[in-house]
């Protein structure tokens, strides 16, 4: 990384530029409703900024008893492949662990090479192929302290 990172949680008014930026990296991009929705929710959100405040990385998440699912996660598109989505990533998985969370589940499309070769890298595995839905493969990670 290039310059200093800061990692926070989400704040209210964030959703629109986590919207702007969704729609440049999701085909299928969470809305400035559905941000707002997340501690409705119960979920959290956290962000990446970089020294003049700028979010460059994002993630959401939701607990799910003593699990959690990534739900979304992205990388501002000009930033991408520098190692953003690497710490963004390890910053939850992080979390989750401070929190006695003993696995991680997400879903990633198939063709979405370099998500997966990021999770891959991080210990997840594959325990499942959803067909049709947006022809996703479903993979968990045990993030307790019994990692392997
Ligand atoms: C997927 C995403 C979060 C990864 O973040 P990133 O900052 O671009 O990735 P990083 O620089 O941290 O690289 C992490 C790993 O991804 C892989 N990777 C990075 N760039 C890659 C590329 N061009 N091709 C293939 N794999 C690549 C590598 O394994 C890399 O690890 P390494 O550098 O140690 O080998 C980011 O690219 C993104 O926002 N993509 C669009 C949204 C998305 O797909 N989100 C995930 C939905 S499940």
């Amino acid at each position: 990384m290039t310059h200093a990172q800061t990692f926070r949680a989400y704040r209210a008014g964030d959703e629109i530029e986590l919207a702007r930026l969704e729609a440049l990296v999701e085909p299928t991009p969470w809305t400035a409703g559905d941000f707002l929705d997340v501690p409705k929710n119960g979920w959290s959100c956290e962000v990446m900024v970089d020294d003049e405040g700028l979010i460059q990385a994002w993630a959401v998440v939701m607990p799910v008893l003593d699990e959690a699912e990534l739900l979304t996660i992205g990388v501002r598109p000009d930033v991408q492949g520098k190692g953003y989505g690497r710490a963004m990533l390890n910053h939850i998985l992080t979390r989750m662990q401070n929190e006695n969370r003993t696995r991680c589940h997400l879903e990633v499309r198939e063709s979405n090479v370099r998500a997966i070769r990021l999770y891959e890298s991080s210990d997840f595995v594959r325990v499942g192929l959803r067909k049709n839905y947006y022809r996703t493969v479903r993979r968990s990670r045990t993030c307790g302290t019994n990692d392997p």
